[in-house]
């Protein structure tokens, strides 16, 4: 009787313990979110006020936290939004496709005084992308301190944008990768047009991120040195986990503490190579919560953004995980 009762203790804890160990989210994904407007392709902007004839104009949910979260929910997992758009039909249109993704919207901002953030994309024959941002409500995008518990009821927490936050890129950042860290979510980090600014805070950042994900270029930029491994020496030194470097076409270079490799980029028919920073970063995030290795999670990565290469937009060419896991399989690699 008495080995009954304590047995029924036990289980009784346990269960609680599961439940409590429970989150909202698989991820959230936080930052930057932009609606694109990209066309392709194009080769010159006409004269004067002339019209050139292109094969194809598409819309679509972009930048930092919103081509990582596109692409993870496309994978399956679940996924929310942390972001904020303007109170106008570019928000409605980002939200309305995030809906019907299953991205819970539930922690979407609209900013009264700004329009969303926008960027037009004339995309070159090659795949290229010259950009025309207008900065927007990303700005204006704040995380409170007594939103962060909301913010972090998932297992991982991807923040994307640095750099194209005004309002979060004044230490709040920081402040909510520390939260993230503390509550115990995996946390991973990437930036955009990084300035003398984004390198000051650095410090602060990346001793609560575990994946660091620039792209080379930035890297470079940001730690002043040119190899990959000076560049992963000076991040690591300041904190991070373990980084994984964007390398374009080369795919991506990843150096953690014990271990140092390069993983290829995929074989594609390039169309346009927006978003495939953005998309890596939700590929690889959701392999993480699939529970795949380092090595094997920046291989999905590289596929979905290989993907994401072949068609329009940053969320392109991806269609599920099992066809995703079927191109990975299938696709030939590009030599570096
Ligand atoms: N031409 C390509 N062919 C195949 N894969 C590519 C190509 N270009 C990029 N990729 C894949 O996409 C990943 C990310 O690309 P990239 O290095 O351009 O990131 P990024 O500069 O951060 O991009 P973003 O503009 O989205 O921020 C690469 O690591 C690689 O795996
Ligand atoms: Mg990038």
């Amino acid at each position: 009787m008495l080995l009954h009762a304590n047995a029924l203790r036990i289980y009784v804890f346990l269960a609680h313990r599961v439940e409590t160990n429970l989150s909202k989210f698989d991820a959230v994904f936080v930052g930057l979110t932009t609606l694109d407007i990209s066309g392709r392709p194009v080769s010159a902007i006409p004269e004067g006020g002339g019209v050139a004839f292109i094969e194809e104009i598409r819309l679509n949910p972009a930048g930092t936290a919103a081509g990582a979260v596109m692409n993870a929910a496309k994978l399956g997992i679940r996924c929310a939004t942390v972001a904020c758009v303007g109170q106008d039909e570019k928000g409605d249109f980002i939200a309305d496709v995030y809906r019907r993704k299953g991205i819970d919207c539930s922690m979407l901002q609209r900013s009264q005084r700004s329009a969303t953030s926008a960027t037009i994309l004339p995309i070159r024959p090659d795949g290229s992308r010259p950009a025309l941002h207008a900065r927007g409500a990303s700005d204006d995008l704040f995380i409170a301190d007594d939103q962060f518990d909301a913010v972090c009821d998932a297992r991982f927490l991807h923040h994307g944008g640095t750099g194209l936050l005004k309002a979060m890129d004044q230490g709040q950042s920081a402040r909510l990768l520390q939260h993230a860290k503390q509550s115990g979510l995996v946390t991973s980090f990437d930036l955009i047009a990084p300035n003398a600014h984004t390198r000051g805070m650095l410090d602060t950042l990346l001793p609560h991120v575990d994946y660091f994900m620039p792209s080379m270029e930035e890297a470079f930029f940001l730690s002043g040195t040119s190899s990959p491994a000076d560049a992963a020496r000076y991040f690591l030194d300041r904190g991070a986990g373990t980084c994984i470097f964007k390398w374009g076409a080369k795919g991506s270079y990843i150096q953690a503490k014990s271990e140092t490799f390069h993983v290829p980029a995929f074989r594609v028919q390039v169309s346009d190579t927006c978003g495939c920073g953005d998309s890596y970063c939700g590929g690889f995030i959701a392999a993480l919560v699939k529970g795949w290795g380092l090595r094997q999670a920046c291989t999905l990565a590289s596929a979905v953004s290989a993907l994401v290469a072949s068609g329009l937009g940053s969320d392109a060419g991806v269609v599920d995980f099992a066809e995703t896991l079927a191109f990975m399989h299938s696709a030939s690699i590009l030599e570096a």
